[in-house]
């Protein structure tokens, strides 16, 4: 058991009030997320902060550790180094209290590129399947597994200065419905991301979002490929 010393950032309605340190004891494979549990059965009930499956699945622990954006439940203080550490709220989202942070303004722009599927043929009784080696399969392979943390959208110096920009998520689950030859809102999408202010042209190719994706999802080569696509207007799906 190694002990550590955590400080957090405090706040409450809505307000950063501060921050206060609190000892800890961890064995090496606990996590950050076990050091959040620990500060609050055994010092301050009313800390708070958010998770749920505790296996790096669903994305709801995402904080900022030692001032970058990560999951706390995959994050273990025996490898960040020292026997002490620090655990913000993610950067560019409203604090609800202490380390809680409240999603609404990410799934407010997720919403804006159309995020669900839309059938070209919505009656059809067919499998719509989609070839192994099919250009949707090859360009998305790397791309489809984002738990909607909001690590990139922290770590977005863009979305930092300017409130009406997508993120990278929201870019990349576009290019995910754009590409797929089964979608037919194209069009819709095209026109939400292909704007200089709010769109793929506001991305300044500082690769933060890529570095802390906890899925390892490349977004800033996806906002790229988005940048070439929609210079050359050609056709986002291929058949094949
Ligand atoms: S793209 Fe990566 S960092 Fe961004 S919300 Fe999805 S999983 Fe999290
Ligand atoms: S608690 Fe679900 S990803 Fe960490």
């Amino acid at each position: 058991m190694t002990p550590y010393r955590v400080r957090v950032a405090r706040g409450e309605q809505g307000i950063r009030t501060g921050a206060q340190t609190f000892t800890v004891t961890l064995e090496d494979r606990m996590t950050v997320l076990d050091a959040l549990f620990q500060i609050q059965r055994q010092h301050d009930p009313g800390f708070t902060f958010r998770c749920a499956c505790r296996v790096g699945m669903c994305g709801t622990c995402a904080t900022s550790i030692n001032g970058l954006p990560r999951l706390a439940c995959k994050t273990r203080p025996s490898q960040l180094g020292g026997g002490e550490f620090t655990v913000e709220p993610l950067p560019n989202l409203p604090v609800i209290k202490d380390v809680a942070v409240s999603m609404e303004p990410f799934f407010e722009q997720w919403k804006r590129v159309t995020p669900g599927f839309r059938p070209k043929n919505p009656q059809s009784r067919e499998l719509a399947l989609i070839p192994a080696e099919s250009q949707y399969q090859c360009e998305t392979a790397d791309k489809r597994d984002c738990i909607t943390c909001g690590a990139c959208y922290g770590a977005c110096g863009v979305k930092s200065t300017s409130g009406e920009y997508l993120g990278p998520a929201a870019i990349n689950r576009a290019f995910l419905r754009m590409i797929d030859p089964r979608d037919q809102a194209v069009g819709e999408r095209r026109a939400v991301i292909d704007n200089e202010r709010t769109g793929v042209w506001r991305c300044h190719t500082q690769y933060n979002c890529s570095a802390v994706c906890p899925k390892g999802i490349t977004l800033t080569d996806t906002i790229q490929w988005l940048k070439r696509a929609t210079m050359r207007r050609a056709p986002f799906q291929k058949q094949s």
